[in-house]
């Protein structure tokens, strides 16, 4: 992804406070109980993408579970949650990295992604996406995967998004299994409302 998509993400993590941003949530319940509803191990890898400063790490920690990676493309979002955890921080390993030209050794058996895929827009770029999504989770593992629904925003950040709904979802990931697709409605710190769809997959 060029550099002025990275720039905009550090801009936006070095200008705002975390309850500054419409994806603000004090705590992230949708994505705790589709987490838990799964039943993972705790020793299971679990990798939230486009994570940004939220605060589901510090959630997952709470919950006892114990391999933890946090990727963003915006180094300060990274910086302020290490800030945020103090001393737990050294318990995740986290990633600077466009999604688009991350490697890992390492395979997930949770992937989670709450509104940060839906910001590819090109079919390249879409399609590098899900190809490492099937690479890169384990067998029986699962995606979890948040967008703008249909009925959602059309921008987000100033930035243009991608909306999804069930069937573009399934279309895109043919190698897993829809378990679960869920409309959320999300307030954000100013009072408005947006709309979300939540999908669990599993890879069969
Ligand atoms: C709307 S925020 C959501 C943050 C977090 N997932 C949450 O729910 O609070 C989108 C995040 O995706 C990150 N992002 C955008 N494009 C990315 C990319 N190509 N690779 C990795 N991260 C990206 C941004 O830096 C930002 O932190």
């Amino acid at each position: 992804m060029c550099s002025q998509h990275k720039n905009h993400w550090e801009n936006v993590y070095k200008t705002k406070n975390e309850n500054e941003v419409s994806w603000f949530q004090e705590t992230p319940h949708k994505s705790i109980d589709l987490i838990k509803s799964i039943n993972i191990d705790f020793s299971s890898n679990i990798i939230d993408v486009g994570a940004g400063d939220s605060r589901l790490v510090d959630n997952l920690l709470l919950l006892g579970f114990k391999n933890i990676t946090v990727l963003d493309i915006s180094s300060k979002s990274i910086e302020k949650a290490k800030i945020r955890l103090g001393e737990k921080s050294d318990l995740i390993s986290w990633v600077v990295s466009d999604i688009n030209e991350f490697k890992s050794e390492k395979k997930f058996d949770l992937w989670h992604d709450r509104a940060a895929f839906h910001f590819l827009r090109s079919t390249k770029k879409i399609k590098s996406y899900v190809k490492l999504v099937n690479e890169l989770i384990n067998n029986q593992g699962t995606l979890i995967i948040s967008t703008f629904s249909k009925n959602g925003p059309l921008k987000c950040s100033g930035l243009e998004v991608s909306q999804y709904d069930r069937k573009g979802i399934s279309e895109l990931f043919k190698n897993f299994k829809l378990n679960k697709s869920e409309i959320y409605i999300h307030k954000t710190p100013f009072n408005t409302n947006q709309e979300f769809i939540y999908n669990v997959l599993s890879k069969n």
